[in-house]
């Protein structure tokens, strides 16, 4: 019997896609090759799965042009890039990857709020500049750490994981907002206690974003939004590009209406807004919340996994869609 036939869309561990090559037919994509989506739909016309890192959007049009796909697994635990009815209505399973960069990730949330707290990107492009002459007394003060209030919009997996760090290695005040409030025991696990939205902007000291991207989530922090955070704040996203209003932070960073922001994740990224650029109180980081050797290599394996039990006919390990 033939093998199942696969289209690896961008560049992955060569060990990943020589696992995969042990299963199925593979067509990979060693030079990275950034595909557009008429080239995609036209490499899957004859491929039975797809493996994607979450830059390819698999829609109804890209469907209609892969009569035999049955399954997309995403190489990342956000699948804003899948439109998961259009899927549904085509049979094709989707999957993801959940747990394996769960601690990562909250290590990345950590490190950025403390970057951006403590200006440390401000104050390394000023030392590299030349311009450090000497000490003064408010050269690049930044806002605490310890004993401040972090608030945390989206309390899944990874901003739990966030909210214990704030909450035990570093003995901040943790609020939380979230669709749905976490057990008692969790709650109590994180040191976090539950908050309307608006509660949690006027008081936290730090404001961080883990929550998925969906139509409801676009712009969750607009205009309006950034108003009622203190002067003295900070925003971190490392959830994804179109919860924030980036034009609308740039604005807020130049006039001071808030301290700082640090992002991994932008709107219509690769592309970043332009004013984004040229404030100096932002600290930029081209989405790599994830980018451990170890948790990258768990995700494409997991990927790889998903791929294999379904053609087994095991079922999906991670679906996103049933
Ligand atoms: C994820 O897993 O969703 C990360 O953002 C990497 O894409």
């Amino acid at each position: 019997m033939s093998k199942p036939r696969i289209l690896v869309a961008r560049a992955i561990f060569p060990e990943v896609v020589a696992r995969l090559a042990q299963h199925f037919e593979v067509e990979s994509n060693p030079d990275d090759v950034i595909w557009s989506p008429q080239e995609l739909a036209a490499r899957l016309a004859d491929k039975d799965g797809a493996f994607t890192t979450g830059s390819q959007r698999i829609d109804a049009a890209l469907l209609a042009a892969a009569p035999r796909l049955k399954i997309v697994a995403n190489m990342a635990v956000g699948y804003n890039n899948f439109d998961v009815d259009a899927m549904t209505a085509a049979s094709v399973q989707g999957t993801n990857t959940p747990d394996v960069l769960t601690e990562t990730t909250a290590d990345f949330g950590f490190a950025l709020l403390m970057a951006t707290a403590r200006r440390m990107a401000e104050s390394e492009h000023y030392l590299r500049a030349g311009k450090w002459t000497t000490w003064r007394y408010d050269m690049f003060a930044g806002s605490d750490i310890h004993g401040s209030t972090l608030g945390i919009i989206g309390m899944g997996r990874i901003g739990q994981g966030v909210a214990k760090r704030g909450a035990h290695g570093f003995g901040m005040n943790v609020v939380y907002h979230n669709r749905s409030r976490l057990s008692p025991a969790l709650e109590a696990e994180c040191k976090a206690r539950y908050v309307e939205k608006d509660e949690l902007l006027r008081t936290a000291d730090h404001v961080v974003l883990v929550l998925p991207y969906t139509p409801a989530s676009h712009h969750t922090i607009a205009a309006a939004e950034l108003a009622l955070m203190k002067p003295t704040a900070t925003l971190i996203n490392i959830a994804r590009g179109g919860i924030v209003d980036d034009a609308a932070l740039a604005i807020a960073l130049r006039e001071r209406r808030i301290a700082a922001a640090g992002l991994d994740v932008f709107e219509g990224e690769p592309t970043v807004h332009p004013d984004l650029l040229t404030v100096p109180n932002v600290v930029l980081t081209p989405h790599i919340a994830s980018a451990t050797v170890p948790t990258r290599l768990a995700m494409a394996n997991l990927a790889a996994d998903n791929l294999i039990a379904f053609f087994d006919g095991r079922g999906p390990l991670t679906p996103v869609n049933q």
